[in-house]
This record gives C-alpha cells, structure tokens and sequence, in this order.
C-alpha cells in the first residue's frame, strides 16, 4: 500500500474536520473574550463618567432640573428638593407649571411665554421669577435656563439651574437701611451744627450787647441828671420845657433799654438752690397778675402732681418765665387764655413748663429768629426784642433748652426744659 494511492477512511475525515472546528472555535474564543475585555473597559469608563456628572450634580449649590419637552421633570438634585422642602421623589414626573407660582411672572414651562422664547434663542441667563415652596410660600428666584436638544436638533427638553434671590434681597434691603440710616444722622448733624452756630451767635451778640451796656449806663445816668437840672432852672420858656421833658423822656427810655441789656450780664450771677418748678411757676404767675395786661387773661394751670425739682437762681428763672408770659400776653393784647403746664420727664431727666397762648401764632419763617437779641415784630417803644433773647441766655446757663413753636390749633408755645434733679440731690 503506498501513499499515493491511499484513499483517507472516513475516521479521517472526522478527525481533520474536528481539528477545523476546534480551530475556528479557539479563534473566535479569543476574539470574543478581547472583546468582552474592551467592553469592560468601556463600561468601566462610563461608570466613572457618570459617577463624576452626578457628583457634579449633587454638589451643586444651585438647585438644578431637568425636564423632558413636554415639561415633565426627570431629573433634579438635592439642593432642589432641599430649596424647595420637597422629597426628590415629589418632584420627579411632575410638570414644571407646578412649581412656579401662580401667575408669577417670567414661569418657565411649555406654553408660557418664556418657553416660547427660550427654544427660539436656545438659552437665557438671569429670569427673574417667584418658585412655589413646599408650604405654599412664594420666593424670588433667579433662573439659567438652556434647551437640550435631540441628535436631529430639535428641542429635548430644557435645563434649569435656579438660584435664591432672598440673600441678595435681604442684603440689598441693608444696605438701603444702612444708606438711610448715614443721611439721617448727616442731617441731624447738619441741624445740630447750625443749632451751635445760632447758639453761639447769640451768646457773644448778647455779650456784645451787655458789654454796650455797661458803657452807656453811666453817660445816661449823667444826660438824665443835667437834664433834670436845666429842667429845674428853666421856668419861664415853655418851649424849652417841653424840649426838655423830650430829652427827659427819651433818655429814660435808653435807661430802660440799657437795664434790659444788663439783664445778660446779671444772668451769670446769683445762687443756684433746688426748687419745685410749679412753684417757681406759681409765684411768677403771682408777680405778673396785678398788672392791667393781665386783668383780661384765663390763666389755664396743669401743675404737676409731684415735686419737679430743678436747681436754679431763683430770680433768674422769674425773670425768664416772666419775659414769655409777658409775650404771651402782649401777642393776645390782653384777651384770651394763656395756659400752662409743669411736667418731670423721668426718661429724659428733665424738668419742663409749657407756656402757650391763644394768639396768632409766629410766623415759621421768623420761628427760628425769635431768640436774637433786638429781634422784635413790636412797633417802636413797644419792643426792645430783647425779652427772649434774654430769655435763651438764663435757660443755657442752666443747661437746659428752649423751643418755640405753633400749637396745631395755631397760637404760640415755649417749652423750657432744665435738667431734672433727683430727691437725693435735693437734700445733699
Ligand atoms: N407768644 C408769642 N406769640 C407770637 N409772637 C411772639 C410771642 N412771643 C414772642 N413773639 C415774637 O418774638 C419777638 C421777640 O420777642 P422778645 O424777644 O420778647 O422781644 P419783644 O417782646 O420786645 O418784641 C416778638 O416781637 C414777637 O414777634
Ligand atoms: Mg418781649
């Protein structure tokens, strides 16, 4: 038998097809497990990749959402739910109309103007619109919002990224108060400021004016005398008489003026003692109503119930409270009510009387010239316009202040207000 000729039997045949078959299926069991490798690796990747946008996602500080085209949510993060005070659960599936409160301005959901505009421009920063909480409140946000779009791009859905504006609200509501808060302590200054200066003005007018004084006191003294003594001599010529008792008279009148004057200087002195202002009060009342400008007056008295106890110079305080009942009664001539009231104001520490009138009233444009010494609205050798001034000067010698003001039902009102002593200090 040679090989030529040798015919293969049928075992084989079987053996070499076998030995195929085993080949053929070892090849394709490497390809097949390179490629179960690759897709492992592939997976491997995606995994990370997902697991990355979704850390993304979660630590997000902007609440996120996602919703489908037709405006169905179907993705959001935490701090979605958290802002919200839903379970993310709750927010899942449902419509994006939902969440936005009603009627609320710039809502973003299929059919809202919004929506309309934001798949025509693909995207839109900074919508101002109100969200609806958990608890029904409605809360100012501000959105980010872009179109996600199909592999033939058309519109998918839509990403919204939402955040707070309350913070930013609040901190603007701040820094307005704060900007108020600056201008109106710059205005009080402001006033204070020309308060100081008008105090000062008057403080060193009416030192000029005492000064004035004292300097033409003597002179008149000796004018008045001499004039006396021509008087006495000339008997027989009655012109010359007359134009005497002229000199006489005018002079005397600068007398007058000039003792008012030395009213300034006379406020430094005195001793201070601890009195109860009704009483002080009460007893000018009794100097003043024997004079025929008073006859005619209702005198409306509100004393206060309990001591309050200033420390002053008696004469002084007469003299200035004196001073504005005498204006108050000169301003209703002689007829009407004058009323007045003592009161302690334990907050503020002080010992305040109010004397009000029924007359005309000042004029707002003269309120804040009244206390300048001359400054008189009084015909000539009716008013010297010191009364008040004079007044001004004895109230800040005594730390305290004096406001001029109109009642509502018109008429004048002056409030002294002193610094309120205690009962200890009145008995130290
Ligand atoms: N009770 C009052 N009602 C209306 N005006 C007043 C009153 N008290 C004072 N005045 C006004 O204040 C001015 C100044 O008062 P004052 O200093 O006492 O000077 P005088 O009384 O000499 O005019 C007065 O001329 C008057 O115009
Ligand atoms: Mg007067």
């Amino acid at each position: 038998m040679t090989l030529e000729n040798h015919h293969p039997t049928e075992i084989e045949i079987q053996e070499k097809m076998w030995i195929e078959i085993i080949e053929t299926m070892e090849t394709m069991y490497g390809t097949l497990a390179a490629a179960q490798t690759e897709m492992e690796k592939k997976n491997a990747e995606l995994q990370r990749v997902n697991e990355v946008v979704r850390n993304i996602i979660r630590s997000m500080i902007n609440a996120l959402v996602v919703a489908d085209k037709s405006g169905r949510i179907t993705l959001s993060n935490e701090a979605c739910a958290r802002a919200l005070g839903f379970q993310q659960e709750d927010i899942i599936g449902k419509p994006l109309e939902k969440f936005f409160a009603p009627g609320a301005k710039n809502a973003i959901y299929p059919g809202s103007a919004v929506w309309k505009q934001l798949r025509e421009v693909g995207a839109m920063r900074d919508v101002e619109t109100e969200v609806l909480l958990a608890n029904g409140q409605a809360i100012p946000v501000s959105i980010n919002a872009s179109v996600m779009c199909d592999r033939s791009g058309g519109m998918d859905g839509a990403l919204l990224v939402a955040y707070d504006l309350r913070p930013l609200q609040k901190a603007l509501k701040k820094v307005r108060s704060e900007a108020q808060e600056t201008e109106r302590s710059y205005r009080e200054l402001k006033a204070l400021q020309s308060k100081l200066i008008q105090a000062e003005k008057m403080s060193s007018l009416g030192r000029m004016a005492a000064g004035v004084a004292h300097e033409i006191n003597n002179p008149l003294g000796a004018i008045l005398v001499y004039s006396h003594l021509l008087l006495e001599d000339t008997t027989d010529n009655q012109q010359q008489r007359e134009t005497l008792l002229k000199v006489i008279r005018e002079t005397t009148r600068c007398k007058e003026i000039v003792q008012e004057l030395l009213g300034f200087s006379r406020t430094q002195q005195g001793k201070r003692r601890i009195h109860d202002l009704s009483q002080v009060v009460l007893a000018t009342l009794d100097l003043v109503r024997p004079q025929p400008l008073f006859q005619n007056i209702v005198q409306d008295l509100e004393t206060s119930t309990t001591p309050v106890r200033v420390e002053v110079d008696l004469n002084l305080l007469h003299q200035a409270i004196m001073n504005i009942l005498i204006n108050a009664a000169e301003a209703i001539e002689g007829v009407g009510t004058i009323s007045i009231r003592t009161w302690a104001d334990e907050e503020r520490r002080t010992a305040n009387v109010r004397i009000a009138d029924s007359g005309p009233g000042i004029p707002s444009e003269l309120l804040n010239q009244l206390f300048e010494p001359f400054f008189t609205t009084k015909d000539e050798g009716h008013g010297t316009g010191l009364g008040l001034s004079i007044v001004y000067h004895i109230v800040r010698q005594h730390g305290g202040t004096i406001e001029a003001r109109n009642q509502t039902g018109g008429g004048a009102e002056f409030v002294i207000s002193l610094p309120l002593k205690t009962i200890e200090e009145a008995q130290s």
